[in-house]
């Protein structure tokens, strides 16, 4: 696992405040009528204004500056002006901030006006695979402690894990070593290092694990075409705990 230093440690702090920002703010644009690319580029626009760069746009070639998934979608959904919200759906907003070179990654999945319980039970249990993930979660642990927490709660509420796409390392690069998986053995993975950064993201189906990819070879689709949440943050790992670096303040979750 990559130790950062602690002058890194500032620039990707600074970066992860850009990226909950961002996230706090796609949250008022949520309404039915708004269709996926407005919201892409109000974030766009919010973020580059806001002193960061949008790294998501040009990543590997992805047109946009957020990923955006509704429903069925699981992640890497690309803005369309035909998405268009409505109520009832659950929308998943995924970005990544750059600043100074480091790199800050979240993901919230909001509902649009009232949504079914089904689905609000799903994003309610995808927030909680995070948080069970991290509880008790320290320096010298196997990251499959994490993983199978994740894994756990997932299915114990009637629902499955995405297989095919995990978390991961974050600092000069979005996505670095280690793989953060959120199913496994808890005597799996490598080792929790002192000052690692981590992006730990839960990709929760309500129906079946299996998922498709769209013909726009970014789109992640469950293959039942039951919904699918998100849920994502940037982790630092230090002595004397674990840091949310993109936690909202105002969080249910948060100074727990
Ligand atoms: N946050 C996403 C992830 O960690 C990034 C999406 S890929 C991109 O997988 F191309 F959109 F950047
Ligand atoms: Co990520």
């Amino acid at each position: 696992m990559i130790s950062k230093t602690p002058a890194e440690i500032v620039l990707i702090k600074k970066a992860c405040q850009l990226t909950r920002d961002a996230l706090i703010y796609a949250k008022t644009l949520i309404k039915p009528g708004v269709s996926t690319y407005d919201l892409d580029k109000s974030i766009e626009k919010f973020i580059i204004e806001s002193g960061g760069s949008p790294a998501c746009l040009g990543y590997e070639g992805f047109p946009a500056a957020t990923c955006i998934s509704v429903n069925d979608m699981v992640v890497h959904g690309i803005p369309r002006k035909d998405i268009v919200l409505k109520e009832g759906d659950i929308v998943s907003v995924d970005l990544v901030v750059a600043y100074k070179g480091y790199h800050g990654d979240a993901a919230r999945t909001y509902p649009v006006g009232k949504v079914s319980p089904e689905k609000e039970k799903l994003m309610r249990v995808t927030k909680e695979c995070f948080f069970k993930g991290i509880e008790n979660l320290r320096i010298g642990d196997r990251l499959g402690k994490l993983s199978n927490a994740i894994q756990t709660h997932a299915e114990s509420n009637g629902f499955s894990v995405v297989r095919e796409l995990s978390g991961h390392g974050i600092g000069k690069k979005m996505h670095e070593p280690p793989s953060v998986l959120n199913y496994g053995k808890p005597t799996d993975g490598p080792i929790i290092t002192e000052n690692a950064v981590l992006a730990i993201e839960p990709m929760i189906n309500a129906g079946k694990k299996e998922i498709g990819m769209l013909r726009d070879g970014w789109g992640i689709v469950t293959r039942d075409e039951k919904p699918s949440a998100h849920y994502e943050n940037t982790v630092l790992f230090t002595r004397q705990g674990l840091e949310i670096l993109t936690l909202e303040k105002d969080d249910e979750f948060a100074n727990r």
